[in-house]
C-alpha cells in the first residue's frame, strides 16, 4: 500500500513532539516536512526544538523549514511557557541537533511540496497557529485544489482552552484559521472535544516505558513535565496529547467520530475571540468541506504511538 504524505506544520511543543515521532514511526505515513511556526514558544525556540525531535526519532533525510514568527495581523505571538516550558519543550534533555534546516521557509516548502507531487497526494497536518497555511494558501492559491485534505489540530465545538471558548492554536492567530476555514479544501478540525481525551494515563506511561528505548524514554520525560503544568494549570489528572490526535487521524479514521458541519472562526467577539462555531443545526451538511471530530478510541490511539515507538527502536542521542 503507499504510504499516506504529510506535512507536519508545527510548534513543539511536547504534544507536537510527540506527533512528529508517531508519524516518522508510522508504517502507513511518509513524512516528508515538518515545517515550523511560532506558538508554544518564538520560532527559534521551536524551529530547534524540531531539529531535536528529529535527532530523538534518527529522522535521516527529513526535510525541516522555519515558517512564520508572527501572526498574520495581530503584531506578535503570544507563547504558552505555562504548559511548555521557557524552552517549549521543557523536561527531557533535549539533543543537540544533527539536521541542517531546509534554506526555504517554511511556506516555501508547503507550496514546493504541495505542487511538486501529484495532485491530492499530500495531507497538511498543522498541530500549531494556522499562519503558514493560511499565507501559503494565499501566496500559490492553486495548492487549495491541490492537497489531499487538511487534518488540524485545533479549536473545540464545546470547549476552549486559552479562553473560556477559544482553544490556542486558533485563538493566537484567528485571522489565518478564518483563511484556512473558509477555504474549499476539505477540513477536519480535531479539537479539544477529542484530544482531552486522549489523555497520556500512568497505564500508558508504564507501555511507553516498558519499550525500554531512549526514544521512549524521551517521550516519557515530555509527558511527566506536560503532566505536572496540565495539572498545575487546568487540573488534569493525566496530559491530552492533543497534536498526536491528528496524525492518528490520517493514519486511521475509524479511530474518531466525526460530523460534517459549517464551523465559524469568530474574529470580532470580546470574549468569544477565536472560537470555533460549529453550526450542528442540521444533522448533515452534505456540501460542507467542513468536519469536526468529536470522540476518539483511547485504547487505539495509544496503541498507534507505542507502536510507532517500537517500530523507531532505539536510538542513540
Ligand atoms: C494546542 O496548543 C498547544 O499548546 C499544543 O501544542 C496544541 O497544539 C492545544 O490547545
Ligand atoms: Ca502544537
Amino acid at each position: 500500500m503507499e504510504k499516506r504524505k504529510i506535512i507536519l506544520d508545527c510548534d513543539p511543543g511536547h504534544d507536537d513532539a510527540i506527533a512528529m515521532l508517531l508519524a516518522w514511526g508510522s508504517p502507513v505515513i511518509d513524512l516528508v516536512a515538518v515545517t515550523t511556526v511560532a506558538g508554544n514558544q518564538t520560532i527559534e525556540k521551536v524551529t530547534r526544538n524540531a531539529l531535536a525531535v528529529a535527532r530523538v526519532g534518527n529522522m535521516q533525510g527529513l526535510t525541516i523549514a522555519k515558517g512564520s514568527r508572527r501572526p498574520i495581523i495581530r503584531p506578535e505571538t503570544e507563547n504558552a511557557p505555562s504548559i511548555h516550558g521557557d524552552s517549549g519543550m521543557d523536561g527531557p534533555r533535549s539533543p543537540k541537533p544533527m539536521h541542517t534546516l531546509d534554506p526555504r521557509s517554511g511556506v516555501q516548502v508547503i507550496i514546493d511540496t504541495i505542487m511538486q507531487n501529484p495532485p491530492k497526494t499530500i495531507t497538511l497536518v498543522p498541530t500549531g497557529a494556522l499562519t503558514n497555511i493560511a499565507l501559503a494558501a494565499r501566496v500559490e492559491p492553486r495548492i487549495v485544489e491541490r492537497v489531499k485534505e487538511v487534518v488540524l489540530m485545533g479549536g473545540g465545538a464545546h470547549v476552549g482552552n486559552w479562553s473560556a471558548c477559544a482553544e490556542f492554536n486558533i485563538k493566537i492567530d484567528p485571522e489565518a484559521a478564518y483563511c484556512v476555514f473558509h477555504e474549499k479544501w476539505p477540513v477536519t478540525m480535531i479539537g479539544l472535544d477529542v484530544t482531552h481525551k486522549a489523555l497520556a494515563t500512568p497505564a500508558v506511561m508504564a507501555d511507553i516505558a516498558a519499550l525500554g528505548t531512549k526514544p521512549a524514554k524521551f517521550v516519557c520525560d515530555l509527558i511527566d513535565f506536560f503532566g505536572k503544568m496540565y495539572r498545575k494549570e487546568q487540573g488534569f489528572d493525566a496530559p491530552p496529547v492533543h497534536d498526536a490526535c491528528a496524525v492518528a487521524y490520517v493514519i486511521d479514521p475509524t479511530l474518531f467520530t466525526t460530523r460534517r458541519c459549517p464551523i465559524e472562526v469568530e474574529l470580532t467577539g470580546t470574549a468569544t475571540l477565536g472560537m470555533t462555531v460549529c453550526d450542528f443545526r442540521k444533522l448533515d451538511y452534505p456540501d460542507c468541506s467542513t468536519q469536526v471530530a468529536l470522540d476518539i478510541d483511547h485504547g487505539r490511539f495509544w496503541a498507534l504511538i507505542t507502536d510507532a515507538l517500537k517500530r523507531i527502536g532505539q536510538v542513540e542521542f
